[in-house]
């Protein structure tokens, strides 16, 4: 393989995923998969679960509805191997040695660290809680990868990444890339509330919905609030379900636009036209979801393969990082 860029990318084990998962990162992952010249790798981030959740019982189950839910998108396992953090010890080594290269003062700083302490109400954090971006970086630096594809929310964990890489090098020499991050163009999905979607609030359309789930769901999305009836004016700019359009009915977008600022064209009806893009857009989700549904042990497996690909790669790269320490 000449020289293909790496991608690595994860997700903490959260359950199903949702419309929200797909534009904030997971479409990006497809398309680079897809695209050619990429090498691909994928890890459930599922001691990072443990930060805010000291609860494991349901970590398992999650990783295999995740795992089925990137497969469902277009993950293509064989080429872009996905696995478990937790099952490739190097991940705690790394973050080890990593620990040592960075300041409290600098993880207090991080954003990410404060809107989710401030958001989750957390109170005071663990330890391991404050090294997050630290293990992050461990995840991303191991496969020795260049680009990731993320969330916004992301950007400063990114960013941490970069400067323990500089830092490691300029210690003990070159071993490590610095890492870039690789946004979507629609960081940010709307939930059917209009705040950001999140399985929590109740306000997702996830991956795995029915078609008539994705209706029903629909039928409850809020518009604006001064366009009652049909008839009525509407301001597409601020309704979320526009948002959708704009998103999974872009040849349509102008029409809807105007439409709905015309009032010719009413909530409901629009809601629908929505409801049935988004259908067409999961449709090949549901189809290479079938080869899976009911089949637990087919999804072990392919981690259990990815750990091993993802294994022997780790195990080089804590090599390096030993010979460049000059210990062992
Ligand atoms: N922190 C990421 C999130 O919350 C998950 C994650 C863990 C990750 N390790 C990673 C993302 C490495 C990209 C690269 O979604």
């Amino acid at each position: 393989m000449p020289n293909k860029k790496i991608i690595l990318s994860g997700m903490r084990p959260t359950g199903k995923l949702h419309l929200g998962h797909w534009t904030g990162a997971l479409e990006n992952w497809v398309a680079l998969q897809n695209e050619g010249g990429y090498s691909n790798y994928h890890l459930i981030a599922d001691y990072h679960a443990i930060t805010t959740d000291l609860d494991t019982s349901r970590i398992h189950e999650h990783s295999l509805e995740m795992v089925l839910d990137w497969l469902a998108a277009g993950i293509d396992p064989e080429h872009s191997p996905v696995f478990r953090q937790s099952q490739i010890k190097e991940h705690t080594e790394l973050h080890l040695v990593f620990s040592m290269l960075i300041t409290t003062a600098r993880l207090e700083r991080n954003p990410t660290l404060k809107e989710q302490v401030r958001d989750l109400e957390l109170g005071p954090i663990s330890y391991g809680y404050l090294g997050y971006p630290v293990l992050q970086a461990a995840d991303i630096l191991l496969y020795k990868g260049e680009i990731v594809p993320v969330g916004e929310d992301q950007l400063s964990h990114v960013e941490i990444t970069r400067e323990i890489a500089r830092d490691f090098n300029r210690q003990y020499g070159q071993v490590f890339p610095e890492p870039a991050a690789r946004l979507t163009q629609f960081a940010r999905l709307p939930g059917l509330d209009g705040k950001k979607m999140s399985k929590s609030l109740n306000n997702a359309i996830l991956l795995s919905d029915s078609p008539d789930d994705v209706k029903k769901k629909m039928k409850k999305a809020v518009t604006d609030p001064l366009k009652i009836r049909k008839g009525d004016p509407g301001r597409p700019d601020i309704c979320l379900v526009f948002t959708y359009h704009k998103k999974f009915n872009s040849a349509e977008e102008q029409e809807i636009r105007r439409g709905c600022e015309s009032g010719e064209l009413g909530c409901v009806d629009c809601k629908m036209r929505a409801a049935e893009r988004i259908n067409t857009f999961l449709d090949p989700f549901r189809e290479r979801r079938k080869k899976y549904e009911g089949h637990p042990e087919r999804l072990e497996e392919i981690l259990k393969s990815g750990e091993e690909r993802a294994r022997s790669i780790a195990r080089q790269t804590m090599s390096d990082v030993h010979k460049a320490m000059k210990i062992g």
